[in-house]
């Protein structure tokens, strides 16, 4: 089957074409540059960005793939979690072509991309497994029994990861999105420069919790500029010191969460699982316990219209159709 997958849920407008499970083709245009100045997405400005690049992005989707659109016999779109006016344009186009086409259409819940974006991989996991999903919107962790079957088993109580990792850059200066600018830093700091909290929260609790480490950074940052000592070499340091801060909840509870439910297989997704020290430490801490790794390509962990696709395509072999009337929704309800 030939599937087209697209997905607009934040900041990157996206689409690929997958054939019978296997991906073809998978196009990103992304907004960081649009976002820069502000530190932040603007939804209303990522929203018309999305309108003027969907068609252009489809398009290019297609053309890389070697197929017209009149082959297509399945589109795959998210319908949420995300900006509403983001998810709107990618939704509404997708309806549209199906009208148009006469062909199917599937409404993906993001997550469950996220999810099941390791199944784009040439080594695929074995169900059951735990898996961490670390974004700028998501941190959680969720038991993947099936294709379609989560059980949500603890998520962040307030910012998620990559929010924190892009909050503190903002407020040191140092780009957007500002994940790979403080890793970037970090690789020249000492992570044992700043004591900083970590939120394990209750026993046995698998929730996150990044707020009060994001705020021990900032008042550590400020206490810096008073003595006028924040000089480059310690913002390095507290990059590092933040970095590691974030790592070591995320690899211990998802270990933790492997433990509790005797699982051997971790998979992780979701952008911050672009981080060289967090795919570097959870690799040591799951062969020290036994447990298999997986940890897809980056361009699979990123937001990508190919696990909107691949995902979308279990639901359709489930029975799910897409109707005219669906809307968009901006939280996820995924495993609860
Ligand atoms: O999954 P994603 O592409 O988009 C959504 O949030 O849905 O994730 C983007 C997030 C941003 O917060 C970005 O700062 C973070 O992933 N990120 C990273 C790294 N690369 C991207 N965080 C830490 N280290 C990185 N190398």
């Amino acid at each position: 089957m030939i599937i087209l997958g697209i997905e607009s849920s934040c900041d990157d407008t996206a689409a690929a074409v997958i054939e019978n499970g296997k991906v073809v083709s998978s196009v990103v245009s992304s907004q960081d540059l649009l976002h820069q100045r502000f530190g932040g997405v603007v939804p209303e400005l990522a929203s018309r960005r999305h309108m003027e690049a969907v068609t252009i992005v489809v398009e290019e989707a297609l053309k890389q793939a070697g197929f017209s659109l009149a082959q297509i016999e399945l589109i795959c779109v998210t319908q949420g979690p995300g900006l509403i006016g983001s998810l709107l344009v990618g939704f509404s186009y997708a309806k549209s072509l199906s009208f148009t086409l006469g062909i199917p259409f599937v409404g993906v819940d993001h997550m469950a991309g996220h999810l099941l974006s390791a199944f784009l991989e040439k080594d695929v996991p074995d169900f059951p497994f735990i898996a961490l999903i670390v974004s700028g919107g998501t941190t959680a962790l969720f038991k993947v029994d099936d294709y379609l079957e989560f059980t949500l088993l603890g998520a962040t109580r307030d910012d998620a990861a990559g929010e924190a990792f892009d909050k503190i850059s903002r407020y040191l200066k140092l780009g957007y999105p500002g994940g790979p600018h403080v890793s970037r830093h970090a690789e020249y700091g000492d992570p044992s420069f700043l004591k900083l909290p970590r939120a394990w929260l209750e026993e046995g609790s698998l929730d996150f919790s990044f707020s009060g480490l994001k705020t021990s950074v900032l008042n550590h940052c400020n206490t810096l500029r008073m003595s006028e000592t924040l000089t480059d070499q310690r913002i390095d340091d507290v990059c590092a010191s933040f970095q590691q801060a974030v790592v070591e909840v995320l690899v211990e509870k998802a270990i933790q969460a492997a433990r509790i439910y005797d699982l051997e297989t971790i998979v992780l997704g979701g952008g911050v699982s672009a981080n060289r020290i967090l795919r570097e430490q959870m690799t040591i801490g799951c062969s020290e316990k036994g447990i298999t790794l997986c940890l897809p390509a980056i361009e699979n962990c990123t937001d990508n219209a190919a696990m909107i696709a691949f995902a979308g395509s279990k639901m359709f072999e489930f029975g799910v159709r897409g109707n005219f009337d669906d809307d968009v929704f901006s939280r996820s309800h995924l495993g609860r």
